[in-house]
């Protein structure tokens, strides 16, 4: 069938929504999307477009002018450097201010783009100065690669500044912040309470590595406040889930799992790679420690593998650091680089895939040949209310069921031209995932149909390219079909 002709989601104009919470979080700037004259979208969902990005700061920083911090001339940005107010600057930076700035530090050559600090290891003044800095290095004393790097210092300054965390460590991929995350902090006979709609790898940590060390796992269905409540019991050490689920796009109601979660004192730990750092805020939601995969909307162009963890100060130097730096999954001072670079056009990525994701899921609902297109930004996605409240958009990826099973499936993707098949997310060029065959081909069967992991379902990752070349793009694919 061919999909109804799309009209642009025309700017919306909008009114702030001052909930008037405890902090500027709560600032929003509610989108309200006209679907256009033909208005056949029932598109209706309010997009909230969180533009404050403001977030709530616990780190202590001071800027000092380059000298000031007792490195000879080397670094302009300290974190924590006090004593002097000398070039002390506002910290009262808007995300997008942020994503270009924070963080940064510069040699004494002055550098504008970040430098890349290509080297495993740091030479000591002398023998004294080794010493010391195996007992205590400071916060821009460096040992080993492996324990920090000033571009991988750059990167986590930055996404903890954007998450709203004391601090972050960078890993090798989102998977080792993932089980970064959990592993440095769990033990056996610790109980830990999870959401089962995950992604495989995710699924794998849980299910048969923290397992297999005598740690008990509850699975819930994340949806279900009244299951979360029944799982988590005192004693329950952590709890944790993908705030939108991949790849069945399920919201997991953060505020409350996390109330919930700290009634028993769990620490509430949230896989956000779906969400997005722009959109999500899931620290100032509840959440204690947030994981990204920054190999997804951080990186945003496909070219490096990287992840982090937020948390405060204590849980990321005190748990995660020893325990990652130690087992050697940290990020590389390239990878960092190309992150930090990611980061500056993150805010921009985001909105403009968003965007065009809600153009299309519009597009695409009702087609004969769909029996279902999920996008939380849409009236029939079961939490469009929650998703509007909790990260203030539709988000940038969608999925859709293809009427006839994987052979149809196989069919749309291999008519398309532009749309890539990969398996990636978050990435400029546009993606679809069959995930019955790959991300989530080792589940067997039943859980997969459990999950709604169907042999037709089809995921996709919007990109930035012209969204009336996507559209025209999935109609030769469904009409493959
Ligand atoms: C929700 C989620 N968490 C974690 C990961 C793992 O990230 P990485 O591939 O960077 O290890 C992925 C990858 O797709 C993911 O979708």
């Amino acid at each position: 069938m061919q999909a109804r002709g799309v009209d642009p989601v025309r700017k919306g104009v909008a009114f702030l929504c001052l909930s008037g919470g405890e902090c500027e979080l709560n600032r929003y700037t509610r989108a309200l999307v006209d679907v256009s004259e033909t208005s056949a979208y029932r598109l209706g969902v309010a997009l909230c477009y969180r533009i404050a990005g403001h977030v709530k700061k616990t780190a202590k920083e001071v800027r000092v002018r380059p000298g000031a911090s007792g490195l000879p001339g080397f670094f302009f940005g300290l974190r924590e450097q006090s004593g002097t107010a000398e070039g002390m600057m506002s910290k009262d930076w808007k995300t997008r201010t942020q994503l270009v700035h924070e963080g940064s530090r510069r040699s004494q050559y002055g550098e504008m783009a970040e430098a890349i600090f290509m080297t495993q290891g740091f030479a000591y003044d002398s023998a004294e100065q080794a010493e010391a800095r195996f007992i205590k290095a400071g916060p821009d004393e460096f040992v080993y690669a492996r324990y920090g790097n000033p571009t991988v210092r750059m990167f986590e300054d930055r996404m903890a500044a954007i998450e709203g965390t004391e601090d972050a460590f960078a890993t090798a991929s989102g998977m080792a912040a993932v089980s970064g995350a959990l592993i440095s902090m769990l033990k056996s006979g610790d109980h830990v309470v999870s959401s089962k709609a995950l992604f495989g790898s995710c699924l794998y940590i849980l299910e048969n590595i923290l397992t297999r060390f005598g740690v008990k796992v509850s699975f819930v269905d994340g949806t279900d406040l009244a299951q979360w409540e029944a799982a988590c019991v005192p004693g329950t050490k952590a709890v944790f889930f993908e705030s939108m689920s991949n790849p069945t796009l399920e919201l997991v109601d953060i505020e409350a799992v996390s109330a919930i979660a700290h009634e028993v004192g769990a620490t509430v730990v949230v896989d956000n790679v779906f969400a997005t750092p722009i959109f999500s805020k899931a620290v100032a939601q509840g959440a204690d420690v947030v994981v990204y995969s920054t190999t997804k909307h951080v990186d945003g162009q496909g070219r490096a593998l990287g992840g982090i963890i937020c948390g405060t100060k204590e849980f990321i130097r005190g748990v995660v650091e020893p325990y990652v730096k130690h087992t050697g999954g940290s990020m590389s001072p390239f990878t960092a680089w190309i992150m930090l670079n990611g980061m500056a056009t993150m805010d921009l990525r985001c909105r403009a895939m968003a965007d065009s994701a809600a153009r299309i899921a519009a597009m695409l609902e009702g087609n004969a040949k769909l029996s279902s297109v999920i996008y939380p930004g849409l009236y029939s996605h079961p939490q469009a209310d929650l998703a509007a409240r909790q990260i203030g958009s539709g988000g940038t990826m969608l999925a859709f069921d293809i009427k006839g099973g994987k052979d149809a499936a196989f069919r749309f993707m291999n008519a398309l031209e532009i749309i890539k098949i990969s398996n990636n997310l978050g990435d400029a060029k546009s993606i679809v995932t069959h995930p019955v065959t790959t991300t989530h081909q080792r589940l067997p069967a039943a859980q997969k149909a459990a999950l709604g992991i169907t042999p037709g379902l089809i995921r996709f990752s919007v990109g930035l390219e012209d969204v009336e070349d996507l559209i025209a793009d999935l109609q030769a694919g469904l009409a493959a079909v």
